[in-house]
């Protein structure tokens, strides 16, 4: 075939050939530009399908169990209520911006990843990785102050009038800075994680296991340990105390498996036996044997304005055995926190530890005793843990977690 001329063939304006045979000459730029248009297009095209699935229940549920005990769909107000709106996983989990959809995606990557390293875990591990990834949840919509959840819910739009008494007094304002609706409402849709004992009990293990208490250093006991007053009494097993969970002591001298410690503490006049950690609050430290009272150094009397009660500092030093302590107290502040907000948010809103004086809690916490899974030692750590963050605190105990 011969070639025509451009020129000749054209009917077009100059410019025109001028361009085309330029054109021409470079198929492979042209190729390039159709190629990334094409590029482009399907990008587009596929981030649009991947939007409008992050959008869709359907596409979560292909990996997803709903789980929501299936007796309580009709229960649980999300799913079932007046207006009969039904929140949809998106809603509360994926967000509305590019930002937000990005990190779901790039944190998503990531989940597979852990779900596959836990696969053949037993019951009780899987219980316990399902607490860590709730516990992500929370600190996430923490983090974003529960603005998944304000998309819906607008403060100001709430009618106060038909509020509960409980409800007026702890939401005076849920909007407050640093306390978002997931600080107190946990569980709005799936059960609450199950905490057992075996998961409490192995947290504070492996913190123990991990603290190697030096002199100088401050410990917390997280179990009950036996009080020696001498090193004698120590190694013929002659118990002449107790120091509780909670607290908190100072190393003075580490001998093999035994240290010797000191504590500070209050004693209230006509009840020396108990040493509390703070004056007037009765947060147990240390229960004395009759014969251990004379060892206590006291300081001078201090009258409880609030109460009229006498008080004294004191001081003690004595030896226990080195395990069931830790040197980071904010370790287990934050397997307490945990343990919290798992536990007490389950049947009720999350209350604020607040609600109660230390010695108030005393008393809910000894109601509350036969409702959680956690033993004697567990019971008193999370009694110590709601007295410390409840407003009345000791000055030498660890500041509580956020
Ligand atoms: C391809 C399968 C798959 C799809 C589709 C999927 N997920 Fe997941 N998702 C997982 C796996 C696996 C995990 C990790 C679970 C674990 O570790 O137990 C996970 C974890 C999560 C978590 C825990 C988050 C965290 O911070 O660890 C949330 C919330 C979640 N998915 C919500 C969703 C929502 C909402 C959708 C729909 C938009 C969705 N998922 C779609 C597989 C999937
Ligand atoms: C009303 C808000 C809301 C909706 C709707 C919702 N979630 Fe959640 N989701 C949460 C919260 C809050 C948590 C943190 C644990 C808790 O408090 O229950 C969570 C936790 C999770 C977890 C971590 C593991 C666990 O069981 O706690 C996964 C996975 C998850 N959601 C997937 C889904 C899927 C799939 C759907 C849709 C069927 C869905 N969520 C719908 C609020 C919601
Ligand atoms: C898509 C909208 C939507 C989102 C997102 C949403 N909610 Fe709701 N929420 C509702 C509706 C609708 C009701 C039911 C109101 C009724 O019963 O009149 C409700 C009820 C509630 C209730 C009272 C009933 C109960 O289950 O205790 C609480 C508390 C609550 N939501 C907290 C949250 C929290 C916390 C989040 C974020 C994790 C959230 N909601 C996210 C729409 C939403
Ligand atoms: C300081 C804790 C606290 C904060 C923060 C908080 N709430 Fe509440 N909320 C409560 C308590 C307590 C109740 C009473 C009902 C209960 O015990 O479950 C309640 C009740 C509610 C109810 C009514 C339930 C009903 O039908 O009786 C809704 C809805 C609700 N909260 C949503 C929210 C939302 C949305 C936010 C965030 C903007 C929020 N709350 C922040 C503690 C809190
Ligand atoms: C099995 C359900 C359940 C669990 C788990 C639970 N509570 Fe309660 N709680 C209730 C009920 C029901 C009431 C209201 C009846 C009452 O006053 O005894 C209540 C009332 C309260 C009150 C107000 C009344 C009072 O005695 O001060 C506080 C505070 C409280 N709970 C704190 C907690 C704490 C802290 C935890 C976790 C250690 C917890 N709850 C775990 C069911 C539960």
């Amino acid at each position: 075939m011969v070639k025509v001329p451009r020129h000749e063939a054209s009917t077009g304006p100059v410019r025109w050939h001028g361009r085309r045979s330029e054109a021409a000459a470079w198929p492979p730029a042209l190729l390039t530009v159709a190629f990334g248009l094409f590029l482009g297009l399907a990008a587009w095209r596929g981030a649009d399908v991947a939007v409008t699935r992050l959008e869709q229940e359907a596409f979560c549920l292909s990996c997803h169990e709903p789980n929501v005990a299936s007796g309580e769909q009709a229960r649980l107000a999300h799913l079932s209520n007046r207006p009969g709106l039904r929140v949809q996983c998106p809603d509360c989990h994926v967000g509305s911006t590019w930002t937000d959809r990005l990190r779901f995606v790039a944190a998503h990557a990531h989940d597979i990843g852990g779900f596959l390293a836990h696969l053949d875990d037993t019951a009780e591990r899987q219980d316990a990785h399902r607490l860590d990834v709730a516990s992500r949840v929370w600190t996430q919509l923490e983090a974003d102050g529960s603005a998944p959840c304000r998309r819906c819910h607008d403060p100001a739009a709430m009618d106060r009038r038909r509020f509960s008494a409980e409800a007026t007094r702890e939401m005076r304002n849920p909007a407050e800075p640093g306390r978002s609706c997931i600080t107190c409402h946990k569980g709005v849709l799936h059960p609450v994680p199950i905490v057992t004992a075996g998961w409490f009990a192995g947290s504070l293990t492996t913190l123990a296991r991990a603290s190697h208490p030096a002199a100088g250093s401050r410990v917390m006991a997280v179990t009950t340990r036996r009080l020696f007053l001498q090193r004698e009494a120590a190694e013929a097993g002659q118990r002449q105390g107790s120091v509780v969970p909670g607290a908190s002591l100072e190393v003075l001298e580490v001998a093999g498996s035994w240290l010797r410690i000191r504590l500070a503490g209050w004693q209230q006049e006509g009840a020396a036996r108990a040493i509390y950690g703070a004056m007037g609050q009765r947060m147990l430290a240390a229960a004395l044997a009759p014969a251990a009272l004379e060892a206590v150094s006291p300081g001078p009397d201090v009258t409880d304005p609030a109460t009229g009660q006498v008080w004294r500092p004191v001081t003690l030093t004595g030896w226990i055995e080195s395990d069931g302590l830790v040197t980071s107290p904010d370790a287990v502040w934050s397997v307490m926190g945990l343990t919290y907000a798992a536990l007490c948010a389950s049947c009720h809103a999350l209350p604020r530890p607040s609600v109660h004086t230390p010695n108030q809690w005393i008393g809910t916490m000894s109601a509350k005793r036969k409702l959680l899974p956690l033993d004697d030692d567990g019971n008193r750590l999370l009694l110590h843990f709601l007295q410390m963050q409840s407003g009345t605190r000791a000055h030498d105990d660890p500041p509580p977690p956020g």
